[in-house]
């Protein structure tokens, strides 16, 4: 058997072009893997060259919805990560075109190829789930295993860092609207993970690290219902927000209008979502398909925002040297 090094090792990411996927290709420049980012917009990766050596990371055009476009990318590859999500559908760009059908044609050209696969999911992916969301994160998972049973599958709770779409979003509410709804009474409860402890684990799969034909679930070291994760935000940013809640019908009727936002604040399948805990399974735990079960111990949320809430605060300046 050839032992291959890093620098002779092809890593194929789909997706890397998003906020995981920047830190998933500085993890793997780290470990000198060499790059190959499949995205849509190839010309616009720039940012992502100076995270490795020279020459180490290079990207290639590749759209989930044309398969051909797929088999190009994945050629002459050792491992493919997929890291392709969407939050909301727009045309073509449906959940089951990009995350169940697109999900399955990657995972079906990293077995043609003889490569190991890395599948990012997300906690909630469920089959019979009544989120479109959550039933196509479902279907790509299936569809990964089916096609490379050694894949591993990775589900993380909610994703938080520098550029998260998640406490950027509400702290930038907060600087403009003197309320903040709390969906469902803001009762909800969240795991959120760092952004570096996901692509480390991600790392940590490239490298062999992870049990093949496994689901790991991904969460920080505490839980916070969505009430409790506004309250830290607020506090950290030292702005002073109504938190008001919100019966799920009249968000899911609020969310039928701002669908249609260029950029949707919410949407129908969204606030679906948003009935379900969004936290590490007891399974997952006890079995070890966790951060600790792969030897990382999580960054807390209170350790890391106030290195990017700081903007958000009303004297932005002074306090980034506090941060
Ligand atoms: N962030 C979270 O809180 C969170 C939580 C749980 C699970 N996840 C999962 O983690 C993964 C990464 O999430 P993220 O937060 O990094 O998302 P993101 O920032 O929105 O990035 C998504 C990536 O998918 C690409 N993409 C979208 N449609 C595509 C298509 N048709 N063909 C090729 N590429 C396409 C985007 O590229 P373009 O620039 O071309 O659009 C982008 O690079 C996703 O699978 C997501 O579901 C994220």
């Amino acid at each position: 058997m050839t032992i291959q090094s890093n620098s002779e090792t092809l890593i194929t990411i789909f997706g890397g072009s998003g906020f995981l996927g920047r830190h998933v290709v500085r993890a793997l420049c780290k470990r000198h893997y060499r790059i190959r980012v499949a995205v849509r917009r190839p010309d616009l990766t720039n940012y992502l060259q100076p995270l490795g050596r020279v020459g180490q990371v290079h990207a290639v055009q590749a759209n989930l919805r044309y398969a051909d476009s797929i088999a190009a990318a994945v050629r002459g590859s050792h491992i493919v990560i997929n890291l392709v999500g969407i939050l909301y559908q727009r045309g073509k760009q449906s959940f089951s075109a990009v995350q169940a059908y697109g999900a399955e044609a990657v995972a079906q050209a990293a077995a043609r190829e003889g490569a190991r696969l890395i599948h990012v999911s997300a906690i909630g992916a469920d089959a019979e789930s009544p989120s479109l969301y959550a039933r196509s994160k479902a279907q790509g998972e299936a569809a990964a295993l089916a096609a490379r049973p050694d894949a591993v599958v990775f589900r993380p709770s909610v994703v938080f860092g520098p550029e998260d779409d998640f406490f950027n979003k509400f702290a930038a509410m907060a600087t403009i609207s003197p309320v903040l709804p709390l969906i469902g009474g803001g009762e909800t409860l969240f795991q959120p993970v760092f952004c570096g402890d996901v692509a480390e684990a991600i790392a940590r799969a490239a490298d062999g690290a992870a049990k093949a034909g496994t689901t790991y679930e991904l969460g920080g070291p505490e839980i916070f219902s969505f009430r409790e994760l506004m309250e830290i935000m607020l506090t950290t940013i030292d702005r002073r927000r109504l938190l008001m809640p919100l019966p799920y019908g009249i968000a899911k009727l609020q969310a039928g209008l701002l669908q249609y936002l260029p950029k949707p604040l919410l949407t129908p399948d969204q606030v679906e979502l948003l009935k379900i805990d969004n936290v590490v399974s007891r399974a997952a735990t006890r079995e070890h398909r966790t951060l600790e079960g792969l030897g990382i111990a999580p960054h807390t949320v209170q350790s890391e925002i106030p290195h990017y809430l700081w903007r958000f605060r009303k004297f932005g300046q002074f306090s980034r040297q506090e941060a």
